[in-house]
């Protein structure tokens, strides 16, 4: 009734931002992203521990804050008769601050809760979990360049391209470390109730998700960067214009998004994306990572860089 399980955050480059289904989790859009390597969050699921309530360790403290939605991602795969539970987590990065720590989360949960109790599902079965826990996490299930398909009542998620056949390094800028106000489930749906531009955002989002795709299929960095780079900051748009706004940059993300402006005019082959926090992700050919990275911690504000290449899938391992 145990077991462990690794999953990496993934960074959207088309952005999934709208629910169509709340009860379901069901995105209102289709979405593309990059699953990372170097970063990670590892899961150890103990079921039937004999604990009286569930508990979530996070490295190696309680934490009562995320326990009701991994306890409810757990449910949603066990069943909800299913025994109490230990779960802990640990991961090499900061959580809730916009780094998508949600969806290896939610992935390394629904991979780890699974096996513990035995169960062994289809690959669509396992994404349809994950995607019930968080959008993004089903994204994590799969590794190198992801679609994920809204297509009617259930997700459907696929890899556009191997790791290795298109290498790139994400680098990432962290301008805050503390959790972000307001987390992406809420925002969403703030967003759709109250943003003038959000109707407009989700009729554009196929057309984005084309363009990408095509990019992604002749390996054409430029033309994966432009479409990046603008469905991000038409994303931000729609949060900027809710009601209350949702403004998740400082002073420190606009001084990034320079930063890699002034690389781009150098010839550096580089784009920026940024999801719900204030952290800026560069990514770029593996060619020009130490320039970036050179510039980005020259910038003010940026406290720490951490850099990625492309990576794994959501997996099953020993505990460390
Ligand atoms: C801005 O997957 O965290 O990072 O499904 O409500 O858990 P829930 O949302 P979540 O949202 C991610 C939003 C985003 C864009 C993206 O990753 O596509």
């Amino acid at each position: 009734m145990h077991a462990t399980a690794i999953a990496q955050p993934n960074i959207a480059l088309v952005k999934y931002w709208g629910k169509r289904d709340v009860s379901r989790n069901l995105p209102a859009v289709g979405s593309i992203s990059i699953t990372l390597r170097d970063l990670y969050t590892e899961v150890s699921i103990d079921l039937g521990s004999g604990l009286s309530q569930d508990e979530l360790l996070f490295n190696g403290e309680r934490n009562d804050e995320m326990l009701p939605r991994i306890a409810a991602c757990i449910d949603s795969v066990v069943g909800e008769g299913r025994p109490r539970v230990r779960v802990s987590s640990k991961s090499n990065f900061p959580i809730a601050a916009g780094l998508a720590s949600s969806a290896s989360a939610f992935a390394a949960t629904t991979v780890a809760s699974a096996s513990a109790a035995g169960l062994s599902f289809s690959m669509l079965e396992l994404t349809q979990l994950a995607g019930q826990a968080s959008g993004s996490a089903a994204r994590s299930l799969y590794d190198g360049f992801v679609e994920l398909k809204n297509s009617g009542e259930s997700i459907e998620v696929t890899s556009l391209c191997d790791v290795d056949s298109w290498p790139m390094q994400v680098i990432v800028a962290i301008t805050e470390t503390e959790p972000k106000a307001v987390g992406s489930t809420v925002a969403m749906e703030v967003s759709r109730k109250t943003s003038p531009f959000y109707e407009n955002w989700i009729a554009q989002q196929d057309q984005d998700l084309d363009s990408a795709r095509a990019a992604i299929d002749r390996r054409d960095f430029e033309s994966l960067a432009v479409v990046a780079e603008h469905n991000c900051l038409k994303m931000h748009s729609v949060m900027w214009a809710s009601r209350p706004p949702l403004v998740y940059w400082n002073t420190a993300t606009i001084a990034c998004m320079q930063s890699v402006r002034r690389l781009q005019e150098d010839g550096c082959k580089v784009f920026f994306t940024i999801d719900a926090g204030p952290q800026v992700k560069a990514v770029c050919l593996p060619e020009y990572a130490a320039a970036v990275r050179e510039a980005l911690e020259k910038t003010p504000g940026v406290q720490q860089v951490m850099e990625s290449g492309l990576g794994i899938a959501a997996r099953l391992v020993e505990p460390s």
